[in-house]
């Protein structure tokens, strides 16, 4: 029987004998030797002359996608597909304990915290303990593992911080991941990576990259790299060593012991039948040895666990057992490979020892393509409904955040029973899943995110009304109007009188439009200090009758713009004037142009269509046309037969087809609003939109039900073609921060060979796109994740929803055909804003644009008049913050602390006004709340700052440099894309 080394450093060599260990069927009676801790130090011993195989034995556990995270957590419907997370922690933490060498990695905490809520305590002494030596680890750590094309990142960085904290809450120090983990996200985006180098990780391990970036990253041997994450901060801030896992996040061809698989299991007994140890090993050493061929060093890694592996997880323990001691025995015949149980830290501290210069990646990796027709960009647009209720929630959970923290204990525990954000924090971190949001999971599962966001709503709202009645001193019960979208809200739509509170979660004071569905045909409007405010009554539209169908019944909306001052809110009283029954109808025809003080928008008179934008501040113009199409979707032909899917898009023809070139056109124009309705279709129609005072266009495009009779997938775009010359370059937001430079059929570190000539073009977007020439930069800012190119120069288009008939390969085995409310297809509305601005300039336009659709206002209403002490207007800052600093968390942490986050929301070079360090004066941050003490900790809020101590790499270009930070403690400062995370201790004054 072969013995093997299991070397603690910094700690006597411990001598265990796997086999004897192998033998023992029931858990040791001897104490298990225990190491010295976790961490890097548990991490086992290697053998420096020859190869290192490390075998990280691991589960994916996808939060919700054939099945709910409810099901796939107790192993319900498993009729749907077998998984059941419960069984694999059971399994595994029995399994640890039968052999100290044996190692195991856990990814998703929203799993680990519901089975850690089970448990007694001797089992959870018993986890605890082998987290404390090592032998279970968590990696990543999140409470998912979040999608990267479709994710903003203020909602990445609260799930993260929501594992995280549970992580550090309950192990301490040793329950913090070194390595972040993302194995099965479907292209990775350079802000995930910059989030997780100031989350403190020292490495990040992920599965799937373009094909032709792989073959060709694999005989460069550029696997693993330095990924210079931001353009603005100082590296090695945002520098993360990064690693392309060899085999996705599978197991080597023949080597899964799954219960789910079949490979052999190594039948070592050469009395029996089917002996296959020799092959075995051989194979193994072959793979191994090809496998090294692709990386610098004398260590590699290999995945051994897939998709909801180790429910049975002695299979998979007792054949590695064997294949380590079977391999290792070759050693003595002169064998160079040496196997090794492991973990992806483990694997990393061997390649920082290695000391190696890295290839410098930064850039990012999308799109991602499988081969040459299957590039995985639809899902950048698919579910457009829950990609839009995902983003109105993370704005719902700042605000529910704030107001806590501003409302105190009573905010949770107050005259409208007990409010929460929890529910809401864990539904948005569920929703950031890779087949969550991403809009990749079926449609039974899509269901139970919203639900889940849904329960959130409704126990923020509580919140939002305790807290409300605190500050403003007003019990009187409040309504929220969620379905203002689609002009639906009963107590505008049938109230006299009543009072319309407006919270506003920026930093800046905002102005707002306000549409609320009305029956009369004249208000007064009167804002917190008595002055009557314009307001216009308008005629709601078709459109809009037909998205509301039976829901609603208002003829009309009242439309007026509101202020509100920085984290606060005004109160504005709305009275019935008239309620007389004249029909308002709009002008059944286009007008030429139409213009407020800043911009002039131009229509063809014969088509109906946007024809030009002007700045009128600038005397900037471009020609503009805008119109509506879709690509029909491919069912797979001769060269390939991939079909279009919820994540892959492929158009069966590179040119769209136009839905019209002259819609019906009608419009309205007043003192606050100027519109021109736009109808292409029975199922698509627009309202091109000017605001008094408004420096921003706004589109407002309505789409469904998207009619498949003809049985034809449709993939809607819509597309601006401009005269601006942008030589096939285009910008897209990463995460909704930083900007990258797309340009057409190229990538920057890989001679492309282009096979999907839109598709292959396609990039997310969360924030915003642009195209610009030295004179004029068009922008355009959304409201949710959305698939963006520009295929023609001078055109931007965006894909805004999809309907397909067919399941695109990738697993999820249903259409993505989403049935809508009424079960014949959904409709969705939505927004972009568009800019046309000088290049230099535009950042200051779109940033503070961006920012606001995503903490958009919270209204909520209340019937009749207000008791007269009511109090009207409240801001919970003393000042706004400078227009570079982002309040991006302000949330209560424990009964005495806040969890800050201050952030510089403009990169280094983007603006001449604003891309310069600015310092904030924390004890003049907030009005009621008297700050008393303050620690900076990591991104992640799970380290304090002073002890982050990143191992650092070197980059083959560009080199490392050490920051340092000194002064005042409440002054802090910001450098341009800086984020910066403070746990306040605070008193209500
Ligand atoms: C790492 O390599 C550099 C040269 O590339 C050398 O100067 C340095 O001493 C090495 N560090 C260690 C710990 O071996
Ligand atoms: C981590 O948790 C421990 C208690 O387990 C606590 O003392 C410590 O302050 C926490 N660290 C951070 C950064 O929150
Ligand atoms: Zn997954």
């Amino acid at each position: 029987m072969m013995c093997v080394c299991v070397c603690v450093p910094n700690m006597a060599l411990l001598r265990v004998c796997a086999g004897l260990f192998l033998l023992q069927l029931h858990v040791h009676s001897s104490p298990i030797p225990r190491s010295s801790g976790c961490g890097y130090q548990s991490c086992p011993a290697t053998q420096p002359q020859m190869l290192n195989v490390h075998l990280v034995p691991h589960t994916h556990d996808d939060v919700g996608w054939l099945k709910t995270v409810d099901q796939y957590y107790y192993g319900g419907r498993n009729d749907i597909q077998h998984a059941g997370v419960q069984y694999i922690l059971d399994s595994v933490v029995g399994e640890l304990q039968k052999d100290p060498a044996r190692r195991f990695i856990y990814v998703e905490t929203a799993f680990f915290y519901r089975w850690w809520k089970q448990q007694n305590q001797k089992t959870r002494r018993i986890v605890t303990q082998l987290v404390e030596e090592g032998r279970l680890e968590f990696i990543n750590g999140g409470w998912c593992m979040s999608d990267e094309a479709t994710t903003h990142y203020s909602a990445v960085i609260d799930q993260m911080t929501l594992g995280l904290r549970f992580l550090n809450d309950t192990f301490g120090e040793c329950g913090r991941p070194r390595v972040a983990w993302h194995i099965d996200p479907f292209g990775h985006a350079r802000e995930h990576a910059s989030l997780f180098a100031q989350m403190g990780f020292d490495g990040f391990f992920f599965g799937r990259l373009d094909y032709q970036d792989k073959a060709q990253r694999m005989k460069a041997k550029e696997m693993e790299m330095v990924w210079r994450a931001s353009e603005s901060l100082k590296p090695p801030t945002a520098d993360l060593f990064t690693g392309v896992l060899p085999n996705g996040y599978n197991p080597p061809t023949g080597f899964c012991w799954d219960q789910s698989c079949s490979d052999a299991p190594v039948q070592d007994d050469p009395d029996l039948e089917d002996y296959n140890v020799d092959t075995l090993v051989a194979n193994f050493l072959k793979i191994a040895r090809t496998q090294a061929q692709s990386y610098k060093t004398n260590h590699i890694i290999m995945t051994m666990g897939s998709d909801f592996q180790y429910e049975n997880a002695n299979l998979w323990y007792k054949n590695m057992d064997k294949l380590i001691r079977y391999v290792n025995a070759q050693q003595a015949k002169g064998s160079q490979v040496n196997v090794l149980y492991s973990t992806p830290s483990c694997y990393l501290q061997e390649l920082h020892l290695a000391n190696l210069t890295w290839p410098l990646k930064t850039d990012d990796f999308f799109p991602y393509a499988d081969d040459a027709h299957n590039f995985w960009s639809g899902y950048f647009t698919s579910r457009p409904a829950l990609k839009r209720y995902e983003r109105l929630s993370n704005s719902l959970l700042q605000t529910c955040n704030q107001l806590e923290v501003l409302g105190g204990p009573k905010s949770r525990n107050g005259p409208h029973g007990e409010g929460d954000s929890d529910t809401m924090k864990r539904a948005m971190a569920v929703a950031q899943h890779h087949d969550a949001v991403s809009g990749t999971e079926r449609q039974h599962v899509a269901n139970d995110y919203a639900k889940r966001l849904a329960i959130g709503w409704a126990h923020c709202q509580v919140l939002v009304s305790n807290s409300l009645a605190v500050l403003s001193g007003s019990d009187v019960p409040r309504t929220f109007c969620e379905n203002l979208n689609i002009t639906v809200c009963p107590l505008s739509e049938s109230s006299e009188k009543f009072s319309m509170n407006v919270y506003n979660p920026l930093a800046r004071p905002i102005t707002w439009s306000v549409h609320l569905p009305v029956n009369g045909t004249l208000y007064n409007v009167i804002d917190p200090n008595g002055q009557t405010v314009d307001s216009q009554v308008i005629p709601v539209s078709k459109a809009t009758q037909d998205l509301r169908r039976d829901r609603g019944y208002s003829m009309y909306e009242l439309v007026f713009m509101v202020q509100a001052p920085p984290m606060g809110f005004s109160t504005y009283s709305i009275t019935l004037l008239k309620a007389d029954s004249t029909q308002l109808e709009p002008t059944p025809k286009a007008p030429v142009s139409m213009q407020n003080e800043y911009l002039m928008v131009t229509f063809d008179p014969n088509t109906g269509l946007l024809s030009g934008l002007t700045n009128l501040e600038t005397k900037q113009s471009i020609q503009l046309k805008q119109n509506f199409y879709w690509y029909n979707a491919s069912d797979g032909n001769v060269e390939s037969t991939q079909p279009s899917g919820a994540y892959i898009f492929r158009p069966n023809s590179s040119t769209p087809i136009t839905i019209s070139e002259k819609p019906d056109v009608s419009c309205v124009q007043t003192s606050v609003v100027q519109e021109v309705r736009q109808e292409f279709s029975p199922w698509v129609s627009q309202v091109v939109r000017l605001y008094k005072g408004s420096r921003e266009l706004e589109l407002e495009w309505t789409v469904g039900p998207i009619p498949v009779a003809d049985g034809l997938g449709k993939e809607v775009i819509t597309r601006l073609d401009s005269n601006i010359g942008s030589s096939g370059l285009f910008y897209t937001d990463s995460n909704g921060r930083e900007v990258l430079q797309r340009r057409k059929d190229y990538r920057p570190t890989w001679n492309l060979k282009q096979s999907e000539p839109v598709a292959g073009n396609y990039y997310p977007i969360n924030s915003r796109a642009f195209i610009k020439d030295e004179k004029s930069q068009m922008t355009v800012v959304t409201e949710r994740s959305q698939g963006v190119s520009s295929i023609f120069d001078g055109s931007l288009e965006i894909m805004l929803h999809r309907r397909l008939l067919r399941d695109d390969v990738r697993g999820v085995g249903e259409p993505l055909s989403e049935p809508g409310e009424f079960a014949d297809g959904l409709m969705v509305r939505g927004r972009l804003l568009l800019t046309l601005t000088p290049p230099e300039t535009a950042a200051d336009t779109h940033r503070p644009l961006a920012q606001g659709l995503v903490l958009q206002p919270m209204l909520s209403f209340q019937e009749g008049a207000l008791p007269h002490n009511t109090k009207l207007e409240f801001s919970g800052l003393q000042a706004a913050l400078p227009p570079a600093v982002h309040l991006l968390t302000v949330s209560q942490w424990d009964s005495e602390s806040v969890l800050l986050r201050l952030e510089h929301q403009y990169q280094s070079a983007e603006s001449q006004t604003y891309s310069h360090p600015v310092t904030v004066n924390l004890q003049k941050l907030f009005s009621t709340l008297e700050i008393v003490g303050v620690s900076e900790m990591s991104l992640g809020a799970n380290q304090w700052k002073e002890d982050m101590n990143r191992l650092q790499w070197t980059p083959n270009t560009g080199g490392t440099m050490k920051g340092g930070r000194l002064g005042d403690p409440w002054e802090i400062t910001l450098q341009p894309m800086e984020i910066r995370t403070f746990l306040l201790r605070v008193r209500h004054m």
